[in-house]
């Protein structure tokens, strides 16, 4: 049998290359970008228990309201609900509060939207589900320095992600979302204590198509980053769950190499 020496006793391979697929399957995100409750069900159908934490976003949402998110819920789903809020303070503590009404598990609020908008969301947040995560949205990954500059940041998109996720996390939220380009700086920078959740995120060997500023799942993970949200690559997979599973063995190695 091979192992290692874990706590003074001899752990097999298999043991701990399980337990590293498991601790992966609760970081990967499957995105659920189609317009209708049947196509979503069909997804995590395929999917199966190659993942855990479906996202929701404004798509899905827009079409089918909260009940999808309810029923995924229910079935033992966990669910990450992109909203993205950016609103008064008020509005947005009273979307979270219905949103953890839901009993989602993570959600997403503009850092943009400031400290003041950014507390409400965590405040009512904790106090309906301390485990809730408000995750702080820092630079959407299709902006480039001129889209910045034209929406009045003066910033490099690096130091506006650093900015924004220092507001996020002195604002008392649980983490960020940001591509993974940033993610290492903002680790050295900001330190380890919070969530980075990185979109944008294509398999070794998948066809990148048009997209220059997406990494793998490795890459994701080795440079800090706690969750990786994966769409397309999975959702159109001939085989979903066998798509999902080679991701997950991507990052699992990555938890092995730490
Ligand atoms: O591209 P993919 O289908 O994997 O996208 C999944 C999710 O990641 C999308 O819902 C989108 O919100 C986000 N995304 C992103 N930046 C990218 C690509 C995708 O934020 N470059």
């Amino acid at each position: 049998m091979r192992g290692q020496l874990i706590n003074d006793r001899v752990i097999d391979d298999r043991l701990i290359h399980d337990r590293q697929i498991n601790d992966a399957r609760q970081h990967l995100i499957v995105a659920l970008d189609v317009s209708s409750a049947a196509a979503a069900r069909t997804i995590v159908a395929a999917v199966g228990e190659s993942a855990r934490t479906y996202k929701v976003g404004m798509q899905l949402f827009t079409a089918e309201g909260p009940q999808i998110v309810r029923e995924l819920v229910a079935s033992g789903r966990s669910i990450f609900l992109d909203l993205k809020y950016h609103d008064i303070p008020t509005t947005v503590a009273s979307s979270v509060r219905e949103a953890a009404k839901l009993d989602v598990s993570m959600l997403t609020v503009h850092a943009s939207g400031g400290s003041k908008m950014l507390r409400a969301a965590v405040e009512v947040a904790r106090s309906i589900n301390p485990e809730l995560m408000v995750l702080g949205v820092t630079v959407l990954t299709s902006m480039d320095e001129a889209d910045l500059e034209e929406a009045g940041a003066r910033d490099k998109i690096l130091d506006q992600v650093l900015r924004l996720a220092d507001l996020a996390i002195r604002s008392g939220c649980q983490g960020i979302v940001t591509s993974a380009r940033e993610t290492a700086q903002v680790r050295s920078r900001l330190g380890h204590k919070f969530a980075i959740v990185n979109p944008g995120i294509r398999p070794t060997g998948a066809d990148r198509g048009d997209q220059s500023r997406v990494v793998t799942p490795a890459e994701a993970i080795a440079a800090g980053a706690t969750h990786i949200v994966v769409g397309r690559p999975i959702t159109e997979a001939a085989n979903p769950a066998a798509e999902a599973e080679k991701i997950l063995q991507e990052m699992g190695a990555v938890g092995a190499a730490r």
